[in-house]
C-alpha cells in the first residue's frame, strides 16, 4: 500500500514516516522544505532501514501537484500534514497562511478526485475548540470562532473536507492533535523549530541546553491549581502510531461516516510548572526560568477526551509525560553536539 504524506520532511510527518513503514507502509513523501531539510530523509533510513520517495514539491503549485498525481497512478491514501503552523506569524501574514493552508488542500482533493484516491487523513488541531466551556474535551463540543488565521485555517480545512466527502467517494479523517512534544527514541529524528522557539517544550529543552538566558512562565495568575495553564501533552511517537490505525481504519472501511474527526491526546492535564518539574526530573538538571505576564491569546486549560478514538480507532497514547520530556531532551542534545561537531 502506498501512502503519500505531504510535509513527511516536518515535525510530525517525520515520525509518522516512520510509524508507517514499521506498520509495513510504502511511504511517498513531498515537502517544499520550507520548515524542513533532507538530512530528516535519512533520520527516518537509519530508523525503519528504508529510505522513503522523495520528490520537492510546492503544493502551492497547481500544475506541479497535477503532474506529481499523474506520475504516480498508484497512491492508496494521503496524510496531508503540509502547513504553515505559527499561530503569532499568522496574525502577521493572514494571506501566507489562508494560501498556504487552504489552496493546498484544494488542490490535493481535487486530485483525489480526479484519480480515485479515497483515503484521507487531516492534521486538525484542538485549537479548533478554543476555550472550552468543560474539560474534558469530546468531539462534538463547539467549535469556537477562531482567534487566529491559523487556527481559521483548521476549522475551513475541516469544512472542505466535509464537503467533499458528501459529493465524492473520498473517505476522510481529521485528527484533532492536542500538544505533541518529543521525538523518535533512537534521537535521529525530532522536532527543529526555526529561530526562537514558540512552543513550551522546546524552549525548555534550549534554555537547558545553553542556547536560551530563562524560559518565561507565560502568567501563574490563572484559575487553575498551581495557576498556570493546563495542556495535553502528547508523545509525538503516539500520535505517529494514531495516523497508522486511521489510516487502517479507512482502508478497512470501518469508517461510520465519510468524515470522522477524533481527539488525538492522552487525557490527561499538565500545567507549565508540572512540565518544567518534569523535565528537571528527567534532565537531573535545575531548570532557569521566571514568571511573567501572561500570553495574549493563551487558553486557560485544554485537554482531550479520547474515549472516541480509544473504543473506534482502538488506539490510546503509551507514552507519558516524563517519557516525551527524556525523549525530548536526548534529541536536543544530540542536535547541539553535532552543530558543535560541524
Ligand atoms: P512542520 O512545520 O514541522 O511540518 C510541516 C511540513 O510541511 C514542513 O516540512 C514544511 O516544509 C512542509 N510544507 C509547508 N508548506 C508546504 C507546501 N506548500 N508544500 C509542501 N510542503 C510544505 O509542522 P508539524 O509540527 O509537523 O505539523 C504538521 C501538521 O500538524 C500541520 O498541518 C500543523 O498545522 C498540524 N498541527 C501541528 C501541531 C504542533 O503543535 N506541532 C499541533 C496541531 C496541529
Ligand atoms: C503551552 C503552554 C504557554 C512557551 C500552540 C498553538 C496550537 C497548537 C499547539 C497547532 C502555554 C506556555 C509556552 C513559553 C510558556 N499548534 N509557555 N513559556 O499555546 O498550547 O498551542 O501549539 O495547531 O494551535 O497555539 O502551545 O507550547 O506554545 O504553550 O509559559 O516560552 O506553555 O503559555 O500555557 P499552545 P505552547
Amino acid at each position: 500500500m502506498k501512502i503519500l504524506v505531504t510535509g513527511g520532511l516536518g515535525y510530525i510527518g517525520s515520525h509518522t514516516a516512520v510509524a508507517l513503514q514499521q506498520a509495513g507502509f510504502e511511504v511517498l513523501i513531498v515537502d517544499n522544505m520550507s520548515n524542513s531539510s533532507i538530512d530528516v530523509l535519512e533520520g527516518i533510513a537509519t530508523i525503519t532501514g528504508v529510505t522513503p520517495q522523495f520528490k520537492y514539491l510546492d503544493l502551492r503549485d497547481k500544475e506541479e501537484v497535477h503532474h506529481y498525481f499523474k506520475t504516480h497512478r498508484d497512491i492508496d491514501g494521503i496524510i496531508h500534514f503540509a502547513a504553515s503552523k505559527a499561530v503569532g506569524e499568522s496574525v502577521e501574514k493572514p494571506l501566507l497562511y489562508y494560501e498556504n493552508n487552504l489552496s493546498t488542500l484544494v488542490y490535493l482533493l481535487q486530485e483525489c478526485t480526479k484519480y480515485d484516491i479515497h483515503n484521507f487523513i487531516f492534521s486538525s488541531s484542538c485549537t479548533v475548540y478554543g476555550e472550552p466551556d468543560s474539560l474534558p474535551i469530546t468531539e462534538d463540543a463547539p467549535v469556537k470562532k477562531a482567534t487566529s488565521p491559523y487556527g481559521n485555517t483548521k476549522q475551513i480545512s475541516e469544512e472542505i473536507i466535509f464537503d467533499t466527502t458528501q459529493v465524492s467517494d473520498i473517505k476522510a479523517i481529521a485528527l484533532r492533535y492536542f500538544n505533541p512534544i518529543g521525538a523518535h527514541e533512537s534521537a535521529e529524528i525530532g522536532e527543529l523549530p526555526l529561530g526562537v522557539p514558540q512552543n513550551l517544550v522546546p524552549f525548555i529543552t534550549q534554555t537547558a541546553i545553553g542556547l536560551r538566558d530563562q524560559l518565561s512562565v507565560f502568567g501563574n495568575d490563572y484559575s487553575t491549581p498551581d495557576g498556570t495553564c493546563i495542556r495535553d501533552y502528547i508523545h509525538v511517537m503516539d500520535l505517529a502510531e494514531a495516523h497508522v490505525v486511521a489510516l487502517q481504519r479507512l482502508l478497512e472501511k470501518k469508517n461510520q461516516v465519510a468524515f470522522e474527526v477524533f481527539n488525538v491526546g492522552t487525557g490527561k492535564g499538565s500545567s507549565v510548572l508540572e512540565v518544567i518539574q518534569a523535565f528537571e526530573k528527567v534532565s537531573k538538571k535545575p531548570l532557569n526560568y521566571k514568571v511573567v505576564d501572561r500570553r495574549p491569546g493563551d487558553v486557560i486549560a485544554v485537554y482531550a477526551d479520547t474515549s472516541k478514538a480509544n473504543s473506534d480507532l482502538g488506539w490510546e497514547a503509551q507514552r507519558d509525560l516524563e517519557e516525551a520530556l527524556r525523549s525530548a531532551w536526548q534529541w536536543e542534545q544530540k542536535v547541539r553536539a553535532n552543530k558543535k561537531e560541524n
